[in-house]
This record gives C-alpha cells, sequence and structure tokens, in this order.
C-alpha cells in the first residue's frame, strides 16, 4: 500500500505504489493457475472471449467503482460504505456488502494458499533437477503423488500462510512495493520467453487455435458463469480488497487510467500465460481439461527440455510463489482489518487470528485432493465447493452490490467530482454501471440456476 501523500512530490510515486499494490494483487495464481485450466475446461476461444467482454464491459468500470468508493470513504470498506451511505441518504445496511467482502477473501485465501504451497514445492522439485529429461508421464506422476500426499500440501500451506500472516502483521509494506516493483517485468519476461519456447514446441498453431477461435457450441451457461466469476477474481473485484487500496489513493489522481493499466496489465499476464502454456498440451498429447494441475504437468516438461531450463525453472515457480503472496495479502487484509477496528485485537493478534481459521480450512481443502476426495456436496469436493462459492456467486454478488451502490444510489455529482473524467466518457462509465453490469450479472445467474435447478 502507499505512503499517505503529504509532499509535494509524493502524488507521482504514490499513484505508482497504488498501481503497484494494486497490479500486486490482481496478478497472481488467478492468471498464471486458474485462468489456463478453466479455459481448457470450458471449450477455449469462446470462453476466452466471454472472460474478455466481462473483464471490459463489467470488470473495468466496476473496478473504477470500488476505487472511487474507497478513496471518497477513506476508511475499511465496512466504514468505507457505512459513510458513503450517509453521505447519499441511503440504506446503512449497504454496509453489509463489505461483510460479504470479508467472508469471501477468508474463504479464497484457505484454498489459494494449499495451490500457492503446489508452486512452493515446485520450487523445490524444479531446484532438485526434478524435471529434466522427464516425459509427460513422468512429470504427470510427479503431481498425482503431490496430489495424494496431504502432509507435503499441508507443509508448504502452513509455510505459504505464514509467509502471509508475516507481511500481514509486520504490515511491510514499502518492502512489498519493492518486490511488486522488480516481481511484474520480471514475471512478464519469464512469460514471454514460455511463449517463445511454446513457439518451437510443434503445438502453437494448435494452441492459438483453442484460446483464440471461438466455437460457441461448447459453451454452456455455467462455462458464462465461469467467465464471468473470473474477471473478478482475477480482478481483485467485488470484496472490498481494491476499495481498501482505493483509500490510500491521492485526490485527483485518474480512477480510470489506473484502472486500465491495472486490468490491462493484468489481462496481458493471463493472454500469455495461455499461450505458453496450451501449445504444450497440443505438443505433447495432453488433455486440455486436465484441472487445476494443468501448469503444473506442462510447464514442467517444458523446464525439463530447454536449455537453462533449471535456471527458468526455478525462477518461475519462485516468482509464482511471490505474485501468489502479493495477492494473498489483500485477501486477508479486509477480516484483519475487521478484527482491530470492531474487536479490539492489535494487528498481531487479528493476523493471527484470522489465519489460523484459514490454515484450518486450508487442511481441509488439502484433503480433499485425496482423503476427502470422494466426500462431496452439490457434487463438488471442498476445493471445488469453495472456489464455485466464492468465485461464482460472492464476488458477482459484490460486484453487483458495487455497481448498484455507486450507479443508482451516490450522487452522480459526487461521481462526477471523484473521477474527473470528461462528459462522455463520465456517461460511458456510468451508463455501464446503471445499465450495463447490474442486469448482465443478474441475467447470467439467472441462467445459471435455470441450467443447474
Ligand atoms: N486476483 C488474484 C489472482 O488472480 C486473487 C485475489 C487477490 C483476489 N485478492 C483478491 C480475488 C480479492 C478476489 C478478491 O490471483
Amino acid at each position: 500500500m502507499s505512503e499517505q501523500p503529504s509532499a509535494i512530490h509524493s502524488q507521482w510515486s504514490s499513484r505508482f505504489a497504488f498501481i503497484l499494490a494494486a497490479t500486486g494483487s490482481a496478478v497472481g495464481l488467478g492468471n498464471i493457475w486458474k485462468f489456463p485450466y478453466i479455459t481448457g475446461e470450458n471449450g477455449g476461444g469462446a470462453f476466452v472471449l466471454i472472460y474478455l467482454l466481462c473483464v471490459l464491459l463489467l470488470g473495468a468500470p466496476i473496478m473504477i467503482s470500488e476505487i472511487m468508493i474507497g478513496r471518497r470513504g477513506r476508511q475499511s470498506p465496512i466504514n468505507a460504505m457505512l459513510a458513503l451511505s450517509r453521505e447519499a441518504a441511503a440504506n446503512p445496511g449497504w454496509r453489509y456488502l463489505g461483510w460479504l467482502g470479508i467472508a469471501a477473501g477468508f474463504l479464497i485465501l484457505a484454498y489459494y494458499s494449499v495451490i500457492a504451497g503446489w508452486a512452493l514445492d515446485y520450487v523445490f522439485k524444479a531446484f532438485l533437477g526434478e524435471f529434466l529429461d522427464r516425459d509427460a508421464g513422468e512429470i504427470q506422476s510427479l503431481y498425482t503423488h503431490l496430489m495424494a500426499d496431504p502432509l507435503t500440501q499441508i507443509f508448504w500451506h502452513s509455510v505459504f500462510m505464514a509467509a502471509t500472516l508475516y507481511i500481514v502483521m509486520r504490515g511491510v509494506n514499502a518492502g512489498l512495493e519493492h518486490a511488486v516493483r522488480f516481481l511484474m517485468p520480471a514475471l512478464f519476461f519469464i512469460m514471454l520467453f514460455l511463449v517463445g519456447y511454446a513457439m518451437t514446441s510443434g503445438g502453437y498453431q494448435q494452441g492459438l487455435h483453442f484460446m483464440f477461435h471461438p466455437d460457441f457450441s461448447k459453451i454452456g451457461a455455467n462455462a458464462i458463469l465461469t467467465a464471468m466469476g473470473h474477471a473478478f477474481f482475477t480482478l481483485s473485484l467485488g470484496m472490498g480488497a481494491i476499495m481498501v487500496y482505493g483509500s490510500y489513493l491521492p485526490p485527483h489522481v485518474s480512477i480510470a487510467k489506473t484502472t486500465f493499466i491495472i486490468a490491462g496489465a493484468d489481462t496481458a499476464v493471463a493472454l500469455l500465460a495461455g499461450i505458453a502454456i496450451f501449445p504444450l498440451v497440443f505438443a505433447n498429447q495432453l488433455q486440455v481439461g486436465s484441472g487445476p494441475g494443468l501448469i503444473f504437468q506442462t510447464l514442467p516438461l517444458a523446464f525439463g527440455e530447454m536449455t537453462g531450463g533449471w535456471l527458468f525453472g526455478v525462477l518461475f515457480f519462485v516468482l509464482l510463489f511471490l505474485a501468489a503472496l502479493t495477492s494473498s495479502i489483500s485477501l486477508i487484509e479486509p477480516a484483519v482489518a475487521w478484527l482491530v477496528e470492531n474487536h479490539g485485537h492489535d494487528r498481531y493478534r487479528a493476523s493471527l487470528h484470522a489465519g489460523l481459521a484459514c490454515w484450518l480450512l486450508g487442511v481441509g481443502v488439502a484433503f480433499s485432493f485425496n482423503i476427502w476426495s470422494q466426500h462431496k456436496i452439490f457434487n463438488k469436493n471442498l476445493f471445488e465447493l469453495l472456489d464455485f462459492l466464492t468465485a461464482n456467486i460472492m464476488l458477482p454478488l459484490g460486484g453487483l452490490g458495487i455497481a448498484l451502490f455507486a450507479g443508482w444510489f451516490m450522487r452522480a455529482e459526487h461521481s462526477e467530482e471523484e473521477l474527473e473524467l470528461p462528459p462522455e466518457q463520465f456517461r460511458i462509465w456510468r451508463a455501464l454501471i446503471r445499465y450495463v453490469a447490474p442486469p448482465a450479472i443478474i441475467l447470467v445467474f439467472l441462467h445459471a440456476l435455470g441450467v443447474m435447478g
């Protein structure tokens, strides 16, 4: 998070600091781990197209709204919503949006931490040279062994959670900013490099075709819901994380411009990840729909074959771990802030309590890949259930609330004052947030219900 704008010259550095923090939150496992595997599961091109449309038409205007509410409210989400609903003479019940966000962040982090733990395990696999000269079957069995081993998963999950809590407790945000400053270019570089490798893999044309050739016959209501949910997930929207970051943004910084920088960087990383991974899938006759293990079964093959692959493998999984870490902080921050504000905890105790509860739920998630894999609710194991509930239900619901509040309850003069957009751009934002985002989210929900019910 940024320092408060005090000196005259801190303006630019604060805007930049905000962009770094928000990009750090947005770019994470969602881009590199989740986007490719859900694209694979949902048939490719048409899914990608719907996801991109959701980012542009729902994600961007809602991100603008969330940052705006944060900056105008100048407090943690619950209190910001309370203050702004007073200002708008609206029902103070809007603060429950903040509650929904706290719950969503908590539930996401429980499984996010387990997956980030896999990345840590792969740092060591890469370091020990376990990917060198392996065929697809051998790489696959490295993954299935990890899945069958709850203790190893719990160990790395614990390490990741401890790292997250350490940062949240100490509030070492300055260190974080420096980390993101080198992390994002490094991530970009290595993704580009992997794309370069993918071009030579023999499956490049097929991979591109899969990702960018829309075939709408492969898309059902659930795929649309997943694409929309992922737009929220990948941009860290709908739970107040970006709102918290926005509350540190100095006045007169263009919210719309920063939004496009953040959303653009986030989308670019996701697309690069897909372009790097799918050619490997086709070149090695793997399954596009192999689920959460997709990157762990494809990229190690590349690292095993390419020159310098040992180094790039270690580097990639370290970067993935760091990208997850800069995201996980924003997932637990709202819960910690709430414990501090409303329960009189100090930051240390608040982080410890929230973190322990989250860790425990994560242990259940680690079991859901092995000993509990047959325990299902609504035909989903614990991991799938948490993922579905948060990404596909809670985040879009939170986004809907934010859109309704910003579009229909906040006074137009107030949002105009915050956004400082040229009139025609303001009108576009306002039309999207009033007439496009809310009905679109509701329609996608209803459509999915109709099919599932
Ligand atoms: N956006 C992150 C990712 O793609 C995950 C994340 C961090 C998130 N903070 C969030 C998702 C808040 C939703 C809400 O990996």
